[in-house]
């Protein structure tokens, strides 16, 4: 039998807004329709270069900090880019990020980083601005849905 496919989930929260998306995403991605997939969260400050290796896709979700992706997320960066960048091309991946402001800060330093990896980005990214808004979780559990039903279906 095949192996089962790997959505990892990465992410970092420090006050716990996006650990509240982070929670809708895994929901959707365990969600009972989708058999056939595990589903693995990692914190963005323990995560490794294997853990990348052996994901079929991945979702990356991080706090907006002093303009920029946070700390913890940008660790996480330093710690797999260079494993991985030749081992894991092509990797389909979303992102979900919370800010005070637009989130643009974080959205363009992650994607510029992740440009280098080569990895493909297969769903919009989730960002939920300004005031936090709780209906805005119905689409990160969305996000986390299209990631394991297309792995699951085999479409990325
Ligand atoms: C030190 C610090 C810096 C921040 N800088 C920004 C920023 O540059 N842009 C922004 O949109 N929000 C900024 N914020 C707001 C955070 O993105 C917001 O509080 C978010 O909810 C934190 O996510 P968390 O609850 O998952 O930790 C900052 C918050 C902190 C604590």
């Amino acid at each position: 039998m095949a192996e089962k496919k790997r959505l990892l989930i990465v992410y970092y929260s420090r006050s716990g807004e996006t650990e509240k998306m982070a929670e809708a995403v895994i929901r959707g991605a365990r969600d009972d329709a989708i058999g056939r997939i595990d589903v693995i969260v990692k914190s963005a400050l323990e995560a490794s270069p294997g853990d990348v290796m052996r994901a079929s896709g991945i979702l990356l979700g991080t706090p907006e900090n002093f303009g920029y992706m946070s700390g913890a997320m940008k660790l996480f960066f330093e710690t797999i880019y260079y494993p991985c960048q030749e081992h894991t091309k092509g990797l389909p991946y979303g992102l979900f990020i919370r800010a005070g402001n637009d989130g643009q800060g974080a959205l363009s330093s992650m994607s510029r980083i992740i440009t280098g990896l080569s990895w493909r980005e297969v769903a919009a990214p989730v960002i939920i601005s300004g005031k936090f808004h709780e209906d805005r979780l119905g689409a990160c559990s969305d996000l986390g849905m299209v990631l394991a039903a297309g792995l699951d279906a085999g479409i990325y």
